[in-house]
């Protein structure tokens, strides 16, 4: 949800900004802009559409400042339109700001200013923080070194929601300040410059080396340094923390799309994400965790609460947990969770999957649990994010930079940690010894097993190009397939734009088979030995009715019954769905590709979701 970027060093500012921004453009991509302080004041450059289209701006290639801020947008706020796009300015061009975030009181703060004389030319949120820095500017008589931030501090605690902001000013030519409260911001430190990205990877190849700010803090940056202060505006210090992410991680890398990079990630993505964690003779260890026995076997509850697809993969972990540690696991959508006043007290364990670890409805969830008593553990992929700093325990995916809005890698990861966590807990409940062995063994020939599934993608695409012309798809499947067919069925629709439904396939006749006509593809997911008949008799059924089937399969079925069967390789039922999701993944990708979208930024999406 719109990506800042901000520079201060010795360099031409504008270039670095802009390609920051593109490789922030995933976060949201409907109108574009830079500031920079140039020798006779500030500049501001934006236009609505693509960052890309900023090189065509008339007068870009003279901007010779070296300060700078820029911003890629994600509309709330009015239409996607050059007069809201970001940067804004305040309306004696004093100051100006990218935000990314909401500002829920921003129509109350705009009758105030405009009572004061301010008028206003967007239809956005933002636009009241220049002004209202401003306002506290130049109501403040003293002429300190000081006096930029304590305007950007008096605006800032008159705002009320979410946000990442930075602020250049014309009378400091050489320092940005910077704040957020729920929004994501990283400082990135280098020789004589700084940088601020609102993740990590759009700045990973200037340095590895980052500060995190916390709510509400503020940060000075000049080029040689950046000192932060509290929200009372007192001096604190911090330290670099340094990321071990590889620049080359965050580059396409020869293949034509993130995602698909990323869905051949996965191998890697899951030999990291089991890393030392156990071997087939050891027990279970998270250096993060010291849950004992005790505390485990007094849970009344645990539960699993994120969104999207970081809730299919929840799906996966209540079935790992309740099977394998015998504790009830309930699975919730962050946003529904937040507002149902769930039932959670100190003897419920709350577990919060979030690959960014920074959206909004999830970070909501856990404050509450935490206020209702529970312990928290959040599962995410970046260190240092939101989520990891609010939770009581914090463990990691370690799937690298994930940078396609369609989650892949970041799912499976998810999938294979929190199966993990599972066995840790059954391991301190001392239960099911054999099984667990036997899942352990299981887990670390997987890496193996996900390159054989990923060789798999040519009578994918084969079969992509009968069905990319649909308008309709639907995903069956059974048990922890069904788990499955929900994500499957989330990844087409959100990059192929062809509607798309998962059902349990036991549910069919109970309803959605009256949407079954000639013609229409259904996509099946068949690898629990238990089930397997049964949804065979039900993808029966949507043959007899003319339906084209896709079966993704490691059970010994006809194969002549279905227009074209995905064998995926045996493996434990535990961990099938790191396998079956696959094929699913890339049926998803050829689909969009054939026709012709944008498979990395699908349209009205964000990678990373931090408004409600
Ligand atoms: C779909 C997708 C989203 C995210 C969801 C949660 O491909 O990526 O559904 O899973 O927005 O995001 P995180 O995991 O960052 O909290």
């Amino acid at each position: 949800m719109c990506g800042i970027v901000g520079y201060i060093g010795n360099q031409k500012a504008s270039p670095i900004l802009i390609n920051g921004l593109i490789r922030l453009e995933y976060r949201g991509y409907d109108s574009a802009g830079i500031s920079t302080i140039e020798k006779d004041g500030l500049s501001i450059m934006k236009d609505k559409g693509r960052v890309k289209n900023l090189y065509n701006l008339e007068g870009i290639d003279d901007l010779t400042g070296t300060i700078g801020i820029a911003h890629t947008r994600w509309a709330t706020h009015g239409k996607p339109a050059k007069e809201n796009s970001h940067p804004h300015m305040d309306n004696s061009k004093t100051f100006s700001v990218v935000h990314n975030g909401i500002i829920e009181n921003y129509n109350e703060l705009r009758k105030f200013l405009t009572e004061n004389g301010y008028t206003f030319y967007s239809q956005t949120d933002t636009e009241v923080i220049p002004n209202l820095v401003h306002y506290y500017y130049s109501k403040d008589t003293q002429s300190d070194e000081l006096k930029f931030l304590r305007a950007v501090q008096n605006a800032c605690a008159d705002l009320k929601g979410s946000y990442a902001i930075e602020i250049i000013c014309k009378d400091y030519k050489d320092c940005m300040i910077v704040t957020r409260k729920d929004s994501p911001l990283v400082i990135g430190k280098g020789e004589d410059e700084n940088y601020i990205s609102s993740d990590i990877p759009a700045i990973l190849s200037f340095t590895r080396n980052f500060y995190l700010l916390n709510d509400l803090e503020f940060a000075i940056l000049t080029r040689e340094a950046v000192s932060f202060y509290d929200k009372d505006l007192n001096a604190i210090s911090k330290k670099a923390e340094v990321i071990e992410w590889n620049a080359a991680s965050a580059e396409k890398d020869g293949y034509d799309d993130f995602m698909l990079k990323e869905i051949h990630e996965q191998p890697t993505a899951i030999r990291e994400t089991i890393g030392a964690k156990f071997s087939e003779t050891s027990k279970c260890e998270f250096d993060e965790l010291n849950f004992t026995k005790e505390y485990l076997s007094g849970l009344n509850k645990i539960y699993i609460v994120a969104c999207g697809t970081a809730m299919y993969a929840g799906l996966v972990g209540k079935n790992a947990i309740e099977k394998l540690c015998k504790i009830t696991t309930e699975v919730d959508v962050a946003s529904e969770f937040r507002y149902r006043d769930p039932l959670v007290d100190d003897k419920t364990l709350c577990i919060f999957i979030s690959q960014s670890g920074e959206t909004a409805d999830t970070i909501a969830a856990l404050k509450l649990c935490k206020e209702k008593g529970a312990k928290t553990l959040a599962i995410s992929n970046v260190i240092g994010s939101s989520i990891t700093r609010e939770a009581d325990y914090s463990i990691y995916t370690h799937a690298g930079p994930e940078i396609a809005v369609a989650s892949t890698k970041a799912y499976t990861s998810q999938v294979m940690l929190i199966t993990i966590l599972a066995i840790y807990f059954a391991e301190v409940l001392e239960i099911n010894t054999t099984t667990l062995n036997t899942l352990k063994k299981d887990i670390m020939e997987l890496p193996a097993k996900i390159e054989e599934t990923l060789k798999l993608s040519e009578n994918i695409q084969d079969f992509s190009k009968k069905a990319y012309q649909e308008k309709d798809i639907f995903f069956l499947g059974r048990g922890i397939d069904e788990a499955v067919a929900k994500e499957g069925s989330l990844k087409l629709k959100e990059i192929s734009y062809i509607h798309s439904e998962s059902y349990p396939a036991g549910e069919l006749k109970h309803g959605p088979i009256a949407l079954i006509e000639n013609d229409i593809t259904v996509v099946s997911i068949m690898t629990d030995c238990k089930l397997v008949e049964k949804t065979v008799s039900n993808i029966q059924e949507v043959i007899t009715r003319g339906a084209k089937t896709l079966v993704i399969t490691n059970q010994d079925v006809d194969e002549k019954m279905f227009d074209l069967t995905i064998r995926i390789p045996e493996t434990n039922p535990f961990i099938s769905p790191i396998l079956s999701i696959i094929p699913l993944q890339l049926f998803a990708y050829y689909i969009s590709k054939e026709k012709g979208l944008d498979v990395d930024k699908p349209r009205n999406l964000a990678k990373s979701v931090t408004v409600e």
